[in-house]
């Protein structure tokens, strides 16, 4: 059939409104539609569709330093690597004639229910990616209703993500400062902006060796950048002579004091639970042992996760670290996982290994240097839908019914 005639059978109801019975609650389909309908008026999705297609867009929109920055991870990038091979390893085993037609995305975390199995992990210096960065993020995120984790290194200031996240819940990720006065004042604002959790991350007291970013010379935080939360902090101003907006030097000398702590240990975490009566949870965790330290510690809950290579070069695929997590604290407290996750079935994979809820990492990034708010609205509708016709297509209808019995392990 020609163009022209599709179109109009298009534009006067023809043979979408016969189709009317596909119109139903599922995001997938829904999506699909939206799609395939323009297509027959030869329009084309706006943005790359991929991540990978979308990381190709960001390259070439992006600097040198600011792209390798991004995607880079620590020395070799082996880790970077086993993070995606754990996850090609792992096939699913779809089951048939269940019922799928009714599906619910929704998770239950610490006690509080989110629409979709994921949050947006906490990525720093997004400025670096967009001038809007992670107002832009939030903005988007608000507007599906996906929640959000903010950086300590965020470019913008976390109340100022807070408003644009509106009623949407968010968490505080805290990089925890030097002097215990930056930490208190960082969590007590996190509280009164409305951030209902506190993450933890464990396994960044030390920057690693990045073998991208020492070739460009290129750490974003000297150039005063990601450094928002501190230079709009009442604690860290005191401790300066001179503002940051008169002299951004010494503020940027001052954070690099009080970044982070690599002299903490398991002992610091009751100073840590007796400044907040938020939930905490720790990002970082690999080995049982520590998820064991952890459950003992009175936390509420693990993030499952290598920093998605970017720090300890040659570390386990943090997918491969979930099962063994998940035996010894999924019964104690909520156990999540980031490192690797890039489509539906990544998702459904960590989620059948036992994960409560994942993090998205990078994939929205490169959504936000290609094209800003709309790109990662634009980018997370696809994942909604990838997710919800994953689902269905596994023969599940919720997220309670994905087990280990929907995966198998290939052989390499
Ligand atoms: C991160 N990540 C991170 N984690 C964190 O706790 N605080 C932070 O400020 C940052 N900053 C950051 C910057 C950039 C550019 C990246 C790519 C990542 C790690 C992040 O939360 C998450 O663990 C990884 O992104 C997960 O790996 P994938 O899925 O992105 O490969």
């Amino acid at each position: 059939m020609r163009l022209r005639n599709l179109a109009v059978l298009f534009k006067g109801g023809g043979i979408f409104r016969k189709q009317e019975h596909l119109e139903t609650n599922s995001p997938g389909i829904r999506r699909q539609l939206e799609i395939y309908r323009k297509g027959v008026l030869g329009i084309r999705p706006r943005f790359p569709v991929s991540p990978e297609e979308l990381e190709n867009k960001a390259r070439s929109v992006l600097s040198r330093e600011a792209y390798d920055y991004v995607a880079g991870g620590a020395g070799a990038e082996i880790t970077i690597r086993k993070n995606r091979e754990a996850f090609e390893r792992i096939a699913i085993l779809p089951r048939m004639l269940r019922d799928v037609a009714e599906r619910s995305l929704e998770i239950s975390v610490l006690g509080a229910r989110f629409p979709y199995p994921f949050l947006l992990a906490p990525i720093g210096v997004q400025g670096i990616v967009h001038r809007e960065g992670e107002v832009a993020v939030a903005r988007a995120a608000a507007s599906l209703g996906v929640p959000m984790v903010l950086s300590t290194a965020s470019s913008r200031s976390l109340e100022e993500v807070a408003d644009a996240l509106g009623s949407v819940p968010r968490w505080y990720q805290l990089y925890w400062p030097k002097d215990p006065g930056i930490a208190k004042s960082f969590l007590h604002r996190a509280s009164a902006a409305g951030y209902s959790a506190i993450v933890v991350t464990l396994d960044t007291t030390i920057l690693a060796w990045r073998d991208r970013d020492i070739r460009n010379a290129y750490l974003p935080f000297l150039a005063a950048e990601g450094i928002a939360n501190y230079t709009s902090d009442p604690v860290f101003r005191k401790g300066l002579d001179r503002s940051p907006e008169e002299f951004p030097m010494g503020a940027v000398r001052h954070f690099a004091r009080n970044f982070s702590n690599p002299a903490l240990t398991w002992k610091d975490l009751r100073w840590l639970r007796k400044q907040t009566n938020l939930p905490i949870l720790l990002k970082g965790i690999l080995h049982p042992d520590d998820a064991r330290k952890a459950v003992r510690a009175g936390v509420d809950g693990i993030i499952v996760s290598n920093h998605g290579g970017r720090q300890l070069d040659g570390a386990l695929a943090a997918l491969d670290a979930l099962p063994g997590i998940v035996s010894v604290a999924g019964r104690k407290l909520d156990v999540l996982f980031d490192s690797g996750i890039r489509r539906g079935s990544d998702v459904f994979k960590a989620m059948a290994l036992g994960a409560k809820g994942v993090l998205l990492g990078r994939p929205y990034l490169w959504a936000l240097a290609a094209a800003g708010e709309a790109g990662v609205r634009n980018f997370l509708q696809n994942f909604i839908a990838d997710l919800d016709l994953t689902l269905g297509l596994a023969g599940c209808r919720s997220w309670k019914e994905v087990n280990s019995t929907f995966v198998k392990q290939e052989a390499y």
